[in-house]
């Protein structure tokens, strides 16, 4: 029997738990706000789709009900204050800080075995709070921004092929910000070919740089944040983890030395299984992809610095 919790019943976090019950990514999941009712209304929602689309994954919605969470194998942090159009998501820290740093330390009162999914921006810097504050070891604590910024890739990388959405590779590392996430282009690929092959220099800049702002060009059209694919990439990091999958995603993870940085939390390429974050693997970057690496650090750092 596997429980995933998730924290938050706004946007993201109740899309990540209708894609956990429609995909029957665990068994039991609760959702859990401060809100009275809207988690419990939302789970109601979904669980009357479970006939339709024939899921026997059970959603339940709490208010503030953390005995509820109990055993849970896995808890997802969606709670916060999202941005809005103009915002940054560093403006965020300080409301977002003190409600993860207490949401941790309820979950963890009766979840102490649980791995802990980061979604709560600005998001390398919330999960580098978690390691400093919970003194879980760094495999159980995972950031989810590129697993996101990698599907935006992909998605902007297969309309400028006219391709299948399901038929490229494109990775996003860095820190999940418009200025610091990294698109590795040299990576990106159709079955294999080079995208730079397929494209002309310039189209690749734009798939890149639409990527970098994917999530701004959201906010300016919806007037708050994305919360689908957003919800869904949460979704897809549980399943690698309860499903023991040993995928290859991009998510925040603290840095021991790789990539020549340590003391932050930043999107690498990572493998993922029931022990969360297994391993961080090293790509072999340029010397140009190493200096955006080492800026993308040094900004997400600097965030890091207003935690104090
Ligand atoms: P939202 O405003 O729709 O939902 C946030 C929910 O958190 C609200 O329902 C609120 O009542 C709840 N909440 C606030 N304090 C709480 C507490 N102490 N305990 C439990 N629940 C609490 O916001 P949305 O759009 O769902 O975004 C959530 C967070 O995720 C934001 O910080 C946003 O910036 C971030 N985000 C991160 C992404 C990523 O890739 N890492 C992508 C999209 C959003
Ligand atoms: C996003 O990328 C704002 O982090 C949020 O959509």
């Amino acid at each position: 029997m596997s429980k995933v919790t998730v924290v938050g019943a706004g946007n993201v976090g109740a899309t990540c738990a209708n894609v956990l019950v429609c995909n029957q990514i665990a068994d039991e999941v609760v959702l859990l706000d401060i809100k009275e009712g809207v988690s419990e209304g939302k789970a109601m929602d979904i669980m009357q789709t479970a006939s339709i689309l024939g899921t026997n994954t059970r959603l339940r919605g709490v208010t503030n009900d953390y005995a509820a969470t109990e055993g849970s194998d896995m808890v997802v942090i969606t709670s916060g204050i999202p941005r809005k159009p103009g915002m940054t998501r560093e403006e965020l820290i300080g409301v977002n800080a003190g409600i993860v740093r207490s949401v941790v330390d309820s979950v963890l009162k009766h979840s102490p075995e649980a791995i802990i999914l980061c979604v709560s921006n600005p998001m390398d810097t919330m999960t580098y709070l978690i390691h400093k504050t919970s003194n879980l070891p760094k495999n159980r604590i995972i950031g989810m921004g590129g697993a996101l910024d990698s599907a935006r890739f992909r998605y902007f990388l297969a309309t400028a092929l006219e391709c299948s959405y399901n038929e490229v590779e494109g990775i996003v590392i860095g820190g999940h910000g418009d200025t610091t996430m990294i698109p590795l282009k040299r990576y990106a690929a159709y079955r294999g070919i080079p995208a730079a092959s397929l494209m002309p220099a310039e189209q690749l800049d734009k798939v890149a740089a639409d990527t970098m702002v994917g999530g701004a060009t959201l906010t300016k059209l919806l007037g708050t944040s994305a919360w689908y694919a957003p919800g869904a990439a949460a979704a897809q990091v549980v399943a690698a983890v309860l499903g023991d999958q040993k995928r290859m995603i991009s998510c925040s993870a603290l840095l021991e030395g790789e990539y020549g940085e340590k003391d932050l939390c930043i999107g690498v390429p990572c493998i993922l299984g029931r022990n969360g974050i297994e391993k961080v693997v090293e790509f072999d970057l340029t010397d140009e992809e190493k200096a955006l690496f080492a800026a993308s650090a040094a900004a997400v750092h600097k965030t890091n610095a207003a935690l104090a």
